[in-house]
């Protein structure tokens, strides 16, 4: 797909809002602040697209952004759950399980963690949700920019250890907006998992 071409397509707040559930749909997910909106809008070459999909003073659960009209990309607002009272939260964490359980057209997930702090119980979780599954993840190291490459190297090699404790499908790479680090091998994910291949063996 061609990324550039993005539009803001609705938010929904339950899975039951979601837009009619074909083609195919990438979602990013990841702690608040872990860097998703910046990577969608750097992705897209659109600065403010990501942003726009929020709606003021409402939470909204899932933001949906078209690539065509098969093909979508999801953008789960994180979780920061500060001012949030408990029954909210567990509402948003039972829409979220619903939303990766039985969403048809989701073809993998995206989950970005800043790199100074991986493997948070939010990333954990939804490790687990995509390995029970069956649902590739591959994860982000977000702000590399932040680390020397010494240190950002050693975290790459620790998390694709890790990764290697889950069933197949878990993968990880280095990733900065700000320096446009691994924007290649995001968009290898993203094309392969966008893109149907099994309509050559039907
Ligand atoms: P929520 O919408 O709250 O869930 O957060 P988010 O995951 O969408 O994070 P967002 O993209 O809004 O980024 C959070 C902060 O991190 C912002 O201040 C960004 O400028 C900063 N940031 C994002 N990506 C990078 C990066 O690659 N490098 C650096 N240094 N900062 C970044
Ligand atoms: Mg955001």
């Amino acid at each position: 797909p061609d990324y550039r071409k993005a539009t803001f397509l609705q938010s929904a707040g339950k899975v039951s809002q979601c837009p009619t559930d074909t083609g195919w749909e990438v979602a990013f997910a990841g702690r608040s602040n872990a860097g998703k909106s910046s990577a969608i809008n750097s992705l897209t070459g659109q600065p403010k697209l990501a942003r726009t999909s929020k709606t003021p003073g409402r939470t909204q659960l899932l933001n949906f952004f078209a690539l065509s009209d098969r093909q979508r990309l999801v953008d789960l607002p994180g979780y920061g759950f500060a001012r949030v009272p408990k029954a909210v939260k567990d509402a948003w964490t039972r829409q979220l399980e619903k939303y990766l359980q039985e969403r048809q057209s989701l073809r993998g997930l995206i989950l970005l963690m800043d790199i100074r702090r991986p493997f948070q119980p939010f990333d954990l979780q939804m490790l687990e949700w995509g390995s029970a599954a069956g649902m590739p993840v591959h994860m982000l190291l977000t702000k590399a920019d932040k680390l020397k490459r010494g240190p950002a190297e050693a975290t790459l090699l620790q998390a694709r250890k890790r990764a290697e404790t889950y069933p197949e499908g878990m993968s990880v790479q280095l990733f900065s907006s700000l320096k446009h680090t691994g924007h290649k091998t995001l968009v290898g994910v993203l094309d392969a998992w966008l893109t149907d291949t099994s309509v050559l063996y039907d």
